[in-house]
């Protein structure tokens, strides 16, 4: 370097000094990246023997359907494997497109618009409508998708306390009269399966002039008579403006979509750069949610058994003792404390064949480290039985119960 110019730090620098990893595998508790080498739907193979898969977003149980995996060979051994480029240049397929409308018309929307992943729909959708005096309100506890969203619209950001609609309330009063107004939020949040308050929401909306962006990744296909989501759950479906959905979760596929009023979505297809510059989700994903959503409305039963896992298993973790909020997602968070303890508590489980996902920091605040378990009208009575017991072990060992 010449003299006088001070050195540069490495840019690696951080990297070398990170090895929380390290300490975790050295003390026998690493939990994420597991690898899994089976999936037989509520079971999977995971270090060669086959445990209960309490920890997967499949939750009406059709990755493994028939017609759907049908569905996603034929359309490969017609399209072939990729769509090799953005749906704006040479990437949008007449199954995309029929996607689209059957989507929009299952909403009751104008139009539908589909992304190559959940991820991708939020960024592109939320950071396309939040223009330069526009407010965006987002709630603390937004899927972290979101919260990437939020960082790259032009809009002005307001966090508000997680589910505190006074605090919303507040917000909005505090928000110039003629700036444009989002309200953004999880339907259901992922980490703990509360479901948004909606009616609240509608209110404080209609009263300041402001639209509702909902995302529910975990709410469609699960909510709801037809699992049309959090809306259809509240009988407010039409007060939502614009409804997020992701395809990794109850439609057994990969990408994401949004819908709602023609002009909103032409806006965000024209605006977003997640869609304009992210080759199109591949022929066999969308063959599949086209089969999926088509399940959706022939076959109440995926959902009826959806709602009778989700009621058995709230119920057994009743009777074992813990405080299961009153809900009916089929996801239930068990809060153990801090980091260790609740990769402790996961490794337990899994030796005792079932198979979570441990939460930590910053995906829940600090000392609410836990784990994660969600289920699926796939599961079994047996399933669920062996999942409670597991809890009741593990749970009385760590003095929770
Ligand atoms: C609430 C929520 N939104 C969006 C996403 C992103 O969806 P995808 O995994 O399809 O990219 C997720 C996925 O975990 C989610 O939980």
């Amino acid at each position: 370097m010449s003299k006088g110019v001070a050195t540069p730090t490495d840019i690696f620098k951080k990297c070398y000094e990170f090895n929380r990893d390290l300490e975790i595998t050295a003390a026998g508790l690493y939990p994420f990246f597991k690898v899994i080498s089976g999936n037989h739907g509520n079971r999977v193979v995971i270090d060669g023997r086959e445990v209960v898969m309490a920890g997967s977003n499949n939750y009406l149980g059709l990755t493994r359907h028939p017609k759907v995996v049908e569905a996603a060979i034929k359309a490969t051994e017609k399209y072939g494997t990729s769509c090799s480029g953005s749906r704006y240049a040479n990437g949008t397929y007449d199954l995309h497109v029929e996607l689209e409308e059957k989507l929009a018309k299952w909403m009751g929307r104008e139009k539908a618009l589909c992304f190559t992943t959940g991820y991708l729909t939020n960024q592109g959708a939320i950071s396309a409508l939040g223009g330069r005096h526009d407010v965006i309100f987002s709630d603390k506890e937004n899927h972290a998708c979101i919260v990437d969203a939020t960082r790259l619209s032009f809009g002005e950001v307001k966090r508000y306390a997680h589910g505190d609609m006074d605090d919303l309330e507040r917000q909005l009063q505090e928000t110039p009269e003629d700036s444009g107004r989002l309200i953004v939020t999880d339907g259901v949040f992922s980490m703990r399966g509360t479901i948004v308050n909606l009616p609240r929401m509608v209110e404080l909306k209609k009263k300041y002039g402001a639209r509702i962006y909902i995302d529910d990744a975990h709410g469609l296909g699960v909510l709801g008579k037809k699992g049309r989501g959090t809306g259809e759950h509240f009988n407010l479906h039409d007060d939502v403006d614009v409804v997020m959905g992701t395809f990794s979760k109850s439609f057994a596929g990969l990408g994401g979509f949004v819908c709602g009023e023609e002009r909103v979505i032409s806006w965000i297809k024209h605006k977003a750069q997640q869609l304009i510059f992210a080759a199109a989700m591949t022929p066999a994903s969308t063959a599949a949610v086209l089969t999926v959503l088509e399940l959706i409305q022939k076959e109440p039963s995926h959902l009826a058994n959806l709602h009778k896992i989700s009621t058995k298993v709230r119920d057994g973790f009743r009777a074992i003792g813990f405080d299961v909020p009153d809900g009916v997602t089929p996801i239930l968070y068990t809060r153990v404390g801090e980091d260790v303890q609740a990769f402790q508590f996961w490794k337990d489980l899994l030796e005792l064949g079932v198979y979570t996902n441990p939460v930590i920091t910053p995906g829940v605040p600090v000392g609410w480290s836990g784990v994660r378990s969600s289920y699926m009208s796939i599961h079994t009575d047996a399933d669920i039985d062996h999942v409670v017991n597991a809890f009741a072990k593990v749970g009385k060992k760590y003095g929770l119960i």
